[in-house]
Order: C-alpha cells, then sequence, then structure tokens
C-alpha cells in the first residue's frame, strides 16, 4: 500500500482552505463530465488503491456515493459497520485505527461523536474523510456548495465567486448540517441566516467559528428566508437523538419550509436537503418536490465531490 509523504485529513469543512476548495470545485466538475460522457477515469487503478468504509449509523448516499465512486475511479473498497467489526465489541478505536490504516489507502468513517473520529485520525497512517459525525458533515456541504455553484455560476466562472456574498436560510436544528455551514460561511465569505426553536440554536463553539459575523440568528423562519439565494433544512431528529423524537416534533412544528417561505426567498433561489427528507415534516412536498429544488443534483453530486476529494488526499493537486 502507498502511503502519501504528508497526511491530510478531512474531518471538518475548514480542514481545506478557500482556494483547495477552488481547486476541488474545477475537479468535481471535470471528473463528472467524464462520467457523463461515460468516460473512464481511474486515477486509482494502478497502483490499486482501497477505501474502507466505516458506518456506526446508516446511510443510503454517503455508502453508495464513496463505494460507487471508489470502484470507477479504479480503485476498491472494504466495508464495516459497528455490528460486523470488532468495532461493536470495544476494540479501542486507536487500536482500529493502527491496524485498518496499514492495510488501505483511505479511510471514510460515519459516527457518533466528532471526538472519536479525531482519535482514529490521529493514529491512522492514511487520510480520513468524515462520512458525518453528530458535530459535522463536511462531506455534504462540499457537495451542496459545488451544486449551488453548479445552478447559479458567477459571471466571472470562478467557483469561489459564485459563493461569496451570498445568503443561505437554515430553518430547523442547530445540528451538524448546521455547524458545517457556519464553518463554510466563515471560510468561504457568505452568510447563514439561521432559525431553529429555542432550545436548538447553534453553538459557534461547537461549530468551531470564531467570526459571529457570518451567521444572523432569527426568531421566525420566514425571517430567515427573505431575499435568501438558498433555503435549506434538515430532519427535526438526527440521527442518534431518535429518544427525542416526539418532543423534537412539537417544538419544531414550525419550521416547516413551504412555499410561502420559499416565495419570501430571492425569485431564482435554489432550495437544498441533504437527504432522507420527511415531507410534511421540515419541507413540504410542493417545496422539494417544485421548481427551486436541486436535490436530486445535490445527491448525485455527493459522489462527484467525494471524488474530486478523494483524488487529492491520495493524489494532491492534480491539473
Ligand atoms: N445526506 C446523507 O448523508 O445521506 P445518507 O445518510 O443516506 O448517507
Ligand atoms: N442531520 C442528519 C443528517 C443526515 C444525513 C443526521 O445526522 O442524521
Amino acid at each position: 500500500m502507498t502511503a502519501p509523504m504528508s497526511i491530510r485529513h478531512y474531518l471538518q469543512f475548514k480542514d481545506l482552505s478557500a482556494d483547495e476548495y477552488a481547486h476541488l470545485f474545477a475537479r468535481a466538475a471535470f471528473i463528472k463530465r467524464k462520467f457523463k460522457a461515460v468516460e473512464k477515469y481511474q486515477p486509482f487503478a494502478d497502483p490499486d488503491r482501497t477505501l474502507a468504509l466505516i458506518f456506526e449509523k446508516a446511510s443510503t448516499r454517503t455508502r453508495v456515493s464513496f463505494e460507487a465512486g471508489m470502484y470507477q475511479m479504479g480503485g476498491s473498497v472494504v466495508h464495516l459497520t459497528t455490528g460486523d467489526s470488532q468495532l461493536g465489541r470495544a476494540e479501542p478505536i486507536e487500536d482500529s485505527a493502527r491496524v485498518i490504516s496499514r492495510m488501505v489507502d483511505l479511510v471514510m468513517i460515519r459516527t457518533y461523536e466528532q471526538a472519536k473520529i479525531e482519535a482514529f485520525a490521529a493514529h491512522s497512517r492514511v487520510p480520513v474523510i468524515n462520512g458525518l459525525t453528530n458535530e459535522f458533515h463536511p462531506c455534504q456541504i462540499l457537495a451542496d456548495l459545488f451544486t449551488l455553484v453548479e445552478h447559479r455560476p458567477a459571471a466571472s466562472g470562478q467557483p469561489l465567486d459564485a459563493i461569496r456574498g451570498k445568503v443561505v436560510a437554515w430553518v430547523g436544528d442547530g445540528n451538524n448540517m448546521a455547524n458545517t455551514w457556519l464553518q463554510a460561511a466563515e471560510l468561504l465569505g457568505f452568510t447563514v441566516h439561521v432559525s431553529t426553536p429555542s432550545g436548538y440554536e447553534v453553538n459557534p463553539e461547537l461549530a468551531g467559528i470564531s467570526d459571529r459575523n457570518c451567521f444572523k440568528v432569527f426568531k421566525d423562519p420566514r425571517e430567515a428566508c427573505a431575499d435568501a439565494d438558498l433555503v435549506t433544512t434538515d430532519v427535526w431528529t438526527s440521527m442518534g437523538f431518535e429518544a427525542e423524537n416526539e418532543v423534537r416534533r412539537a417544538a419544531f412544528a414550525q419550521w416547516c419550509v413551504d412555499e410561502a417561505m420559499m416565495q419570501l426567498a430571492r425569485p431564482d433561489a435554489l432550495f437544498m436537503h441533504c437527504l432522507p427528507a420527511h415531507r410534511g415534516e421540515e419541507v413540504s412536498a410542493e417545496v422539494i418536490d417544485g421548481p427551486q429544488s436541486v436535490v436530486w443534483d445535490e445527491a448525485e453530486n455527493r459522489m462527484h465531490a467525494q471524488k474530486a476529494l478523494m483524488e487529492f488526499l491520495l493524489l494532491g493537486r492534480l491539473a
């Protein structure tokens, strides 16, 4: 197996610079064009590269996008879950990292506490990618911003110009997605209008941001949507918080993105949702299945954006 000269991990959105994101958006567009033209692009074929996918929580998009993406790039995949590995039988995460990273080239982990993936990365010989933790979901925001750039490109043709200065309305839970939006806003220069029910606010310390000007808080979700370029939301109950489901249903009842909210946003505003979605809860069927919604492109773009990320982590900057 081949280890890179210096390991870069992708554990939080801010682990890459703005310039590196500009590179990734350009590479994702290149890789997507190849995929659409049914042209092979296999930089991981020789020598063969292997990705370990470790899931401690359920997934559809993250698994399919990484697994299909790695095979399409000529590499291979090993899939592990808590239930079918020693992870579920209390083998220390540090020991798992030492062992797994001796046999593969890259590791993606979906788990609970961010501290767990940080501990894995600290003992890994190969790059580690965050496939969602309680605190962050950087691969999703990478894909979401790539989708924004694709649908609303800047006149300059520069991806970062399509993002800078924009207003993103976040309606719902102050969760892993919200935290990651805040990191992206601080790094790439846009503003998040956050509206959450009381008790579910974002916490700038937990989100890992220092610039409090990158977000504004609104009690009323309609005010958060006013003049937004992008309206986005997520489930009311994230994985791991299922015991709170009934309490959350009551608390979040007014935080459903509906057509009235979308009408307050800019006329060309997009709607995004990381999925899975619950129509009639955090979003109405009219909005998610309506003309401003780009959720299917957003989901597909997970694969193209993550291919660019894997290429960068394993092979560095390719022109
Ligand atoms: N959006 C997302 O991460 O989806 P999955 O939970 O299906 O992977
Ligand atoms: N906030 C959600 C995202 C799912 C992709 C969760 O953590 O369950």
